[in-house]
């Protein structure tokens, strides 16, 4: 499997999680029916395309040309654009909403991809900020399988990942001028399996991490103790995530 290929299934999967609130913002906010919609960071288009089926008038932009090759291989029908989210080639008060998912983790100056998200806003419109995670509040349970969630910290940081991204959402939208914050977290609600649909893609997400740290016998010693915790049916990994929306 390609990295393309791991990644945009992996957005896919994050994607149907978010999908629920997702909705719930959309009812909150009214949208017109065919909607001029921006994602910034949009990678493979899992959530964008989904606003492309429902008819309304897409646009992604990313700043990874390759991912973007990838959406089009794989039928995107997103109008795609390769830049970065923080100096936005858009004319001004155009989009009836612009979104990010999963995109200010990784961003050295959010208050200013915002602002340029605002400026290509209309006055009416909305900022969508679906999905940011809060990694420095993780839990991960049992012992010692907090060590290995801080190892996966230690790894996405060196990386260039903001760890408390989720926390400073209504903060950020605040530097950024915005009014009418909106926030919340995501419920995290289970069933207890001895294998979960989602554990291998989990685990696959945290070796990528891991391997560019750490030696594959430390790795693989996590990987028992997380297997048997599963198995047992008593392992816990909850990364609170935030959302927020807000108008100019
Ligand atoms: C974790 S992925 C999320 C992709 C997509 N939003 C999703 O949830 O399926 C983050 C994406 O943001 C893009 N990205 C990172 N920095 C960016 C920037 N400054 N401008 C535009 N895109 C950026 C990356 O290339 C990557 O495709």
């Amino acid at each position: 499997m390609s990295d393309y290929q791991f990644w945009s299934s992996r957005y896919k999967q994050q994607a149907s999680w978010t999908r629920e609130t997702r909705n719930f913002i959309i009812n909150q906010i009214s949208l017109p029916l065919q909607a001029n919609i921006l994602e910034v960071g949009c990678g493979s288009c899992a959530v964008l395309d989904e606003f492309t089926e429902s008819g309304h008038n897409t646009v992604g932009l990313d700043i990874d040309f390759q991912i973007l090759k990838y959406s089009i291989q794989n039928s995107s029908k997103a109008s795609l654009i390769n830049g970065d989210g923080l100096s936005l080639s858009l004319k001004n008060d155009f989009f009836d909403i612009c979104f990010c998912h999963y995109l200010l983790l990784w961003i050295d100056n959010p208050v200013r991809i915002l602002k340029e998200m605002s400026r290509v806003t209309n006055k009416t419109g909305w900022i969508c900020i679906f999905a940011e995670p809060d990694y420095l509040s993780r839990i991960d349970y049992p012992s010692p399988l907090d060590k290995l969630g801080q190892m996966q910290n230690s790894s996405l940081s060196n990386q260039g990942v903001n760890l408390s991204a989720g926390r400073n959402l209504q903060n950020w939208l605040m530097q950024a001028g915005f009014s009418n914050i909106h926030w919340g977290i995501y419920g995290f609600h289970q069933k207890v399996e001895s294998h979960s649909i989602n554990a291998d893609s989990e685990w696959a997400t945290t070796q990528r991490d891991l391997e560019k740290l750490y030696s594959v016998e430390e790795i693989l010693k996590y990987k028992e103790i997380e297997d048997n915790a599963r198995t047992q049916g008593f392992r816990i990994l909850f990364i609170p995530t935030f959302y927020a929306y807000a108008q100019i």
